[in-house]
């Protein structure tokens, strides 16, 4: 077992253990197999600790997944003198977790945002095929992937397929938020890609990361000015040809009256995509449901019209 099926092992682990999983199939005997079989796979893994131990990781136990992981992952950006430390988790999800890191002063930030995926997040990827649909297969640098032997391994999922795919989700994202950014878009400025992991810009402060759209109470008069930024940035992506596909208040920040949108990995290309007229509609579907609760009113189905039929115009 090679050290990321090891962490992912422990993560899966962790997550029956504090999930929904462990209440519905929670039985004692299991959950201590599998506690010793993860922590077995981590023993045989040496404890790779080089000399730079950022602070958030030296809290958790060395035996910890998550230790090695953040370790590693942002290792990368500390040797490019890009941060200097890692000082806590802002979320950690399923796929993907967030930490909060202290930046080098060369980077122009105090703080910066580390994305780090998890080695095997395809599996949680839904629809994979929707999104993937029309695109072409780039590798991590955005060259188009000819070879015959990654294409089979991509088509068959093999383990090396699975690795191909990973890094070709990621690299698509940081590719892309580096198109929205220098376009103008409000989006978190990307700084570094390192193997699974994204280093970006970071929205808050030191005590605080920003709060989802979704969790803000707006007044009316807040809330208008923001509903036309959103719809403004959503009419960008699309000059770009790009849908976002997961929009929402879930995937909006809001931090001291201003909007960032994060979250691209399944951002689509609306020239090749056939089911991009589909995903831009359930963006402003979803963005108009938040913004009608604070008095905002729109019709999603003609706001959607209203962007793609010009766009139409404009590129068939
Ligand atoms: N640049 C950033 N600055 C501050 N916080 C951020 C930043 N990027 C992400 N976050 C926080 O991390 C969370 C997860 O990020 P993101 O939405 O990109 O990943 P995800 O894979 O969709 O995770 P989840 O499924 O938990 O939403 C966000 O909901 C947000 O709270
Ligand atoms: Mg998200």
């Amino acid at each position: 077992m090679n050290k990321y099926d090891a962490w992912e092992k422990y993560a899966e682990y962790e997550y029956q253990e504090n999930g929904r999983h462990a209440r519905r199939f929670g039985d004692k005997g299991r959950k201590r197999r599998q506690e010793a079989e993860a922590r077995s796979a981590l023993a045989d893994i040496s404890d790779n600790i080089q000399d730079w131990v950022p602070t958030y990781a030296q809290s958790l136990d060395p035996r910890h997944h998550e230790r090695q992981w953040v370790i590693e992952s942002v290792g990368p950006f500390y040797r490019q003198e890009l941060i200097s430390d890692v000082t806590r988790v802002v979320k950690a999800g399923k796929e993907a977790n967030v930490y909060t890191c202290e930046a080098t002063p060369q980077t122009g930030h105090e703080l910066l945002a580390a994305k780090l995926y998890r080695p095997r997040m395809l599996r949680h990827l839904k629809n994979d095929a929707v999104y993937k649909a029309g695109r072409d297969l780039v590798d991590t640098e955005g060259k188009l992937i000819k070879g015959r032997r990654v294409r089979v391994a991509l088509q068959k999922k093999t383990s090396f397929g699975q690795k191909v795919d990973i890094q070709w989700w990621i690299g698509n994202e940081y590719r892309s938020q580096q198109t929205l950014y220098e376009a103008g878009a409000d989006v978190p400025e990307p700084l570094a890609f390192e193997g699974t992991a994204i280093l970006m810009e970071y929205v808050g402060d030191e005590y605080m990361a920003a709060p989802l759209l979704n969790d803000v109470t707006l007044t009316p008069a807040e809330a208008q000015p923001l509903f036309r930024r959103v719809m403004d940035n959503v009419a960008l992506m699309l000059d770009l040809h790009f849908v976002h596909g997961d929009l929402s208040a879930y995937n909006i920040l809001y931090w001291h009256g201003r909007i960032t949108i994060i979250d691209f990995p399944q951002l689509v290309e609306a020239r090749h995509n056939p089911n991009a007229f589909m995903l831009l509609q359930r963006d402003i579907q979803r963005v108009c449901d938040y913004f009608t609760q604070f008095g905002v009113t729109a019709d999603p189905v003609q706001l959607t019209l209203d962007l793609w039929e010009p766009y139409m115009g404009r590129n068939w």
